[in-house]
């Protein structure tokens, strides 16, 4: 694939929405949940089976199956390569391309020693805390309540407000001007190298492995920019990081508080509640939750009250479940930050709101609801956005009829009429959630060779969605149930991330193969059908034992066969043969008849 950086990529995928741009070639009615149909235009139909779907970003056409991300579409549709549908996607978001050609892969060498310099200005700026000229600075970080401790803990700085200092202190240490400029500590100016930060208070930000990646610095006093922040870098890509996450690791925490800035993380590190984090001046991304993710199950949302804070968890709420993750939100009142808010009124009153935190779809759901006046109009508008929040948010059809019921008591509305709004009854619910258990004994029921692909296809969306159960594949050694083929590939890969305790999202998929149609074909087949895993670890053993019986039905067919030959005298068999062939089907009818009883 040509090489755009990879965080030109995401920002671009996550800047358009693969609804509108093939609402721009296709006319397209919304079904249900946020699936789109429409006419495909790629083969000639009369009844719409074009499907859209804005939650994966995946189109997928059940009549010719073709299917692929909006790049793929682009580049189906217009007849492009995959440089040119990134063009013609980055002229739609008015995004400008990056300049040359795109990444180049920086050498093991240079990263470290782009690392190095980092690190040397980390403790050049900490240093100077401790001169006169960082007096001021001191005095200012002492008067928010930190500690000389607390400034060690986050390498806090100075940087001091001369022109180059600190590019003449790194390049006498033999650093290399053009380095220096590549990770953001010098721009080139008329009168020759200067030092990006001048006369800020310096937050290195630092990642898992303790690298000092980046910096933000902030103003002592009104003056603007409040916050100046390293721009992406070789060494630092601002959508994948996050402010306090070093700590978190070295904590071993497994709850995380999410706040929106670097003095929040540190008040609440000052308050005994050290293990914070904070988005790094840009709304929150999905590799962010997925870092996040890996290291603390338990997520709070902890934004500012104010608007902007309200409307940024929202989006933080639909990021995190996008990633299949359940979040608290810890409202504050009052349009405070965490900081302030423990400033006020006191950290237990922080830890009050903590312990009262609600789910990000009680919190959206409960917004909504408060919303109700008296008039009807008000209630049934009430009725209808929470209820389509609890189906958008809710994780299963138990949760669903929970929100449902709630929302019932507090509008009026039978339960009916919620299902009823969102497209769904409450027997039909019933009914596919049992469906989804017992589908492999159905899929039995069909040829053998399609079975095995449906039921490979499902087991690479379980582990796609659920990459602990990586360790159950390895146990059973899945990969001898899949031919050689893009299945299998797909099975190693997804295994080999999961023991890595990483995660490959099926967006991710989707690019890394948008360029080859087949495949993408594959994929759409796999992930596209909307589809709620009551037990995706039951499930998942369950596919397995249909593929073991389907092998075993295969053998036991085939010994059939040589039995039939030999009745039919067309295969000669002496009496030992005979024997052994009779013995060997009776072993591969009770280890069916076991798989039968365990699949139960
Ligand atoms: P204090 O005002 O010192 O309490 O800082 P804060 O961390 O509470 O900052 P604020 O709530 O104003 O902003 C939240 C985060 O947004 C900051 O930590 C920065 O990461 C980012 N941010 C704020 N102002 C700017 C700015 O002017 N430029 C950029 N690039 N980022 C900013
Ligand atoms: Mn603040």
């Amino acid at each position: 694939m040509p090489r755009f950086p990879q965080s030109f990529l995401d920002e671009l995928a996550d800047r358009v929405d693969i609804v509108d741009v093939i609402s721009d070639y296709v006319t397209l009615k919304g079904s249900g949940r946020s699936g789109f149909v429409g006419l495909c235009p790629f083969h000639r139909e009369k009844t719409p089976s074009f499907s859209v779907s804005a939650d994966k970003q995946l189109y997928y056409c059940f009549g010719c199956h073709e299917s692929g991300n909006v790049f793929g579409f682009i580049m189906k549709m217009e007849n492009v390569d995959f440089c040119q549908s990134v063009r013609i996607l980055a002229e739609r978001a008015g995004m400008a391309l990056p300049e040359g050609d795109g990444e180049k892969g920086i050498g093991k060498e240079k990263k470290q020693r782009l690392l190095q310099a980092n690190r040397l200005a980390a403790h050049y700026y900490h240093d100077m805390l401790y001169t006169p000229e960082g007096a001021e600075a001191l005095a200012y970080l002492r008067g928010r309540g930190l500690s000389d401790g607390h400034i060690r803990r986050f390498g806090l700085g100075y940087a001091p407000n001369d022109y180059d200092a600190l590019t003449q202190c790194l390049k006498q240490k033999g650093c290399d001007a053009g380095e220096l400029m590549e990770v953001g500590l010098s721009v080139m100016s008329d009168r020759g190298l200067r030092d990006f930060f001048r006369n800020r208070i310096m937050f290195p930000i630092i990642n898992t492995y303790g690298d000092v990646i980046a910096f933000g610095g902030r103003v002592m006093d009104k003056s603007e920019p409040k916050y100046l922040n390293t721009g992406d870098t070789p060494v630092f890509n601002k959508r994948k990081n996050l402010y306090g996450i070093n700590i978190i690791k070295k904590n071993g925490s497994k709850r995380a508080i999410l706040c929106e800035g670097y003095m929040d993380v540190i008040a609440l590190n000052i308050n005994g509640f050290d293990y914070a984090v904070a988005s790094l001046g840009t709304a929150l991304t999905r590799d962010q939750v997925k870092l996040l993710h890996r290291y603390c199950p338990e997520i709070y949302i902890s934004y500012d009250g104010d608007r902007a804070g309200v409307s940024a968890t929202h989006k933080a709420i639909e990021i995190t479940r996008q990633e299949k993750i359940k979040a608290k939100v810890i409202a504050l009142k009052d349009g405070k930050d965490p900081d302030e808010y423990m400033r006020d009124y006191g950290p237990q009153a922080y830890s009050d709101a903590m312990n009262s935190a609600q789910w990000g779809a009680d919190y959206l759901i409960n917004q909504e609801l408060a919303k109700q006046a008296d008039s009807d109009e008000d209630k049934a508008r009430a009725a209808y956005n929470a209820s389509q929040l609890a189906s958008k948010y809710s994780f299963d059809t138990i949760e669903l009829e929970m929100y449902l019921r709630r929302i019932s008591s507090a509008t009026g509305y039978s339960l009916e009429a919620l299902y009823r709004n969102i497209g769904k009854s409450q027997t039909q619910e019933a009914v596919s959630l049992t469906q989804e258990v017992v589908l492999p004994q159905q899929i039995k029921k069909e040829s053998t060779g399609d079975s095995a692909q449906l039921v490979q296809r499902m087991l690479l969306r379980l582990l796609c969605e659920y990459p602990s159960l990586c360790e159950i594949a390895a146990k059973e050694q899945l990969e001898q149930y899949f031919e050689p083929g893009f299945r299998r590939e797909l099975l190693l890969m997804l295994t080999e991330a999961g023991r890595e305790k990483q995660r490959i999202t099926q967006q991710e998929l989707s690019m890394i193969y948008v360029e080859d149609a087949e495949k993408s074909k594959e994929i759409g087949a796999i992930f596209f059908e909307e589809m709620q895993f009551v037990e995706p670890r039951t499930y998942f053993r369950q596919c397995i034992l249909t593929l073991k019986k389907d092998r075993l039905l295969r053998k036991r067919e085939a010994d059939k066969q040589r039995l039939d030959r030999y009745v039919r005298q067309e295969l000669y068999l002496d009496e030992e043969q005979l024997r052994q062939l009779v013995k060997h089907m009776g072993e591969l009818d009770a280890q069916i008849k076991k798989i039968r009883l365990d699949a139960q």
